[in-house]
């Protein structure tokens, strides 16, 4: 049989990224950053988009010539519809479409939550791909979930945060500590140096299953604002310490919570994805699972965060099912899952 080779383009928030894959092997997953954002303690919409449309033609060009693959061999162009910035979801979608129209190649829309999930049937050198069904926490910037993966083409929410996502309670306690945005992953490089069990943050009480993570924020602040009064030196000589408590917290609560899922639901297979998945300490703390009976699945570090290869599978999937796209389909900030 043929094989299906499927472009995927990505540009929901702050990367920029367009992949190939040839039945879900990967061809190129190209990804531009924008450090703009750095300075401005989050992501600015505004500049996201003008950066996706400076990257888009240049991302993609890079991932056709890197697979060597031309557009007449693409069988389908999966995009990114949504959840994102609106205006960044715009510049994919808009290139998506006229790529697709003046190539006459279907298109596909891609759900980007439930494609971090998918990150888990891309075939690369590495990673082992789960057999059905498995749990996946999936921790992003925007997003905490804990979904039930029946098949690639049917996941469902079983639990999810009221407040903050795990990667937002990252970046905003990195900002209070001063580090410039995303502060996740420097929260990830200090805490090596430091002791996790330093300070004992709370933990919020929401049941057995759901996640709240605006309280370990507040709770972070007012800490360093009271340690301040009498160190002002306090954040600079303990910045090890708080980054390793703060990531201790954060790991204990979503491991926690997953071991609760596999109690709940019975399913021993368990899985994590999103940007957040790529933190040393839960990449490790996953391994407390296996002393309960379950096997893991963790995705190579660059299918972790925002990539278009997971995009690409998602749309490797849907054309098997024939489930094309529409040339209407406005994107969506949010999106029902
Ligand atoms: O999935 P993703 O790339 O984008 C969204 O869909 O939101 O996730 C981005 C989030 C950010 O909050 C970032 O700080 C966090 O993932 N992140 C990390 C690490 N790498 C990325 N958080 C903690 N440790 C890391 N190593
Ligand atoms: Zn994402």
């Amino acid at each position: 049989m043929k094989p299906v080779i499927i472009l995927g383009i990505e540009s929901s928030c702050d990367e920029t990224s367009a992949s190939v894959l040839r039945n879900r092997e990967v061809l190129s997953n190209n990804i531009a950053n924008q450090t703009i954002h750095e300075n401005y303690g989050g992501v600015v919409p505004e500049l996201a988009s003008r950066a996706h449309q400076s990257n888009i033609v240049p991302v993609v060009n890079a991932a056709l010539k890197e697979a060597n693959v031309s557009l007449s061999e693409i069988d389908a162009i999966a995009y990114t519809l949504g959840p994102g910035l609106i205006g960044a979801l715009m510049v994919g979608s808009s290139f998506a479409k006229g790529l697709a129209i003046s190539n006459n190649i279907p298109l596909i829309e891609a759900h980007h939550m439930k494609a971090h999930v998918l990150a888990h049937f891309i075939k690369a050198n590495g990673q082992k791909n789960p057999e059905l069904p498995f749990l996946c926490l999936t921790v992003s910037g925007g997003h905490t979930q804990i979904v039930v993966v029946e098949s690639p083409t049917n996941q469902r929410i079983i639990a999810e945060t009221r407040d903050d996502a795990a990667g937002e309670a990252f970046d905003k306690t990195a900002k209070i500590l001063g580090l410039p945005y995303p502060g996740g992953p420097l929260i990830d490089i200090y805490a090596k140096e430091g002791d996790p069990n330093k300070y004992a943050f709370p933990f919020a009480d929401v049941g057995k299953l759901e996640f709240s993570f605006s309280g370990l924020k507040t709770a972070v602040l007012y800490f360093v604002r009271d340690n301040l009064k009498t160190n002002p030196a306090f954040i600079e000589e303990e910045l090890p310490n708080l980054c390793a408590s703060i990531q201790n917290n954060i790991v204990q609560t979503l491991i926690t919570k997953l071991k609760n899922a596999v109690e709940e639901t019975g399913i021993k297979r368990v899985a994590i994805a999103g940007g957040v998945s790529a933190n040393s300490a839960l990449r490790s703390a996953l391994g407390e699972l296996e002393s309960i009976g379950c096997e893991t699945f963790i995705p190579n570090f660059e299918f972790c965060t925002d990539n278009a290869a997971m995009i690409a599978v998602y749309g490797h999937y849907q054309f098997l099912d024939q489930n094309f796209g529409s040339l209407a389909a406005a994107p969506k900030a949010r999106i029902s899952f």
